[in-house]
């Protein structure tokens, strides 16, 4: 068995979807402090050179548009011509919208299912082999709380939420003995854009102020009532990539601030 001590992740390399922005940058950046070797993928370029130079240039990126499963074997091609493998994968890129139901767009609801979950997949296909041969790999998939809950208006995000969970239990027992673990993370609401967009949404479906939504519908069902960072999620990422974690496996880390309690 390889192994690696608790964050020193030197000479691996990490694979983070959605880097970009909010919760997928600040695990790119972790992953970079703690010795990795680490390719951000987004569809925004220059949110992705922002990205990057805020960890110094110290990272690569590559544009991919993860919708489009042409554009992820582009993006495969280059990741393997440079660094010839991911020891670390993790399918971060998502979006959110709300809708209700009867009105949702089948267009948002393929886009939506293929960015958090066929592009997943089409991403673990890709780098498990790699990882089987080494004997050793982490494949950390960013669900939500709505992978175990759900909210009126958001069915393609719980539905493809859901999903992930069970993509992630199917991996991690088809690679229990080959040094891989495939595990979920699922926040509550984390401060981003893409929540900022919510509350916007929300407001408007509501017809309530912004804080309003943060405090009656968003931090309703948080008994900590506090929206969380996302370098706390970027620590646990950390944390399924050390060595002390490696049986954890096919588990869905929740980060709820107690949401699921009761
Ligand atoms: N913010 C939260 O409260 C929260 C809670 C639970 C789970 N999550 C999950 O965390 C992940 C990151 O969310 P965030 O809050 O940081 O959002 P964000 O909007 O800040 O970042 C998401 C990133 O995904 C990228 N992306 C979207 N579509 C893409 C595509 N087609 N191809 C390539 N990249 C694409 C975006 O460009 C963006 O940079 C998502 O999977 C989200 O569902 C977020």
């Amino acid at each position: 068995m390889q192994s690696n001590s608790h964050k020193d992740l030197t000479d691996k390399v990490a694979l983070v979807t959605g880097a970009a922005s909010g919760i997928g940058c600040a695990i790119a950046s972790k992953l970079a402090h703690s010795g990795a070797e680490v390719c951000l993928v987004d569809i925004q370029e220059s949110l992705l050179q922002q990205a990057s130079l805020l960890m110094n240039g110290q990272v690569s990126t590559v544009v991919a548009d993860l919708s489009s499963p042409e554009s992820i074997a582009t993006m495969q091609e280059v990741i393997a011509r440079k660094f010839g493998r991911v020891d670390i994968l993790v399918n971060n890129a998502g979006l959110q919208h709300v809708e209700p139901l009867e009105s949702f767009s089948l267009e948002k609801w393929d886009e939506m299912m293929h960015v958090m979950l066929r592009a997943a997949f089409l991403n673990m296909q890709s780098v498990i082999p790699a990882m089987i041969k080494n004997g050793w790999g982490r494949i950390i998939n960013i669900a939500s709380i709505h992978s175990l809950v759900a909210s009126p208006f958001k069915s393609a995000y719980v539905t493809a939420k859901h999903g992930l969970i069970g993509l992630t239990k199917t991996a991690a027992l088809e690679v229990a003995l080959k040094g891989v673990t495939v595990n979920a993370i699922s926040p509550s609401y984390v401060r981003t854009p893409l929540v900022e967009k919510q509350i916007e949404k929300l407001s408007e479906i509501h017809q309530i102020p912004h804080d309003q939504v943060i405090k009656e519908i968003m931090l309703l069902p948080m008994p900590q009532k506090e929206l969380i960072e996302p370098e706390e999620i970027a620590e646990m990422v950390i944390f399924l990539c050390s060595d002390p974690a490696r049986h954890i496996n096919g588990h869905n880390l929740v980060v709820d601030g107690g949401w699921t309690i009761t």
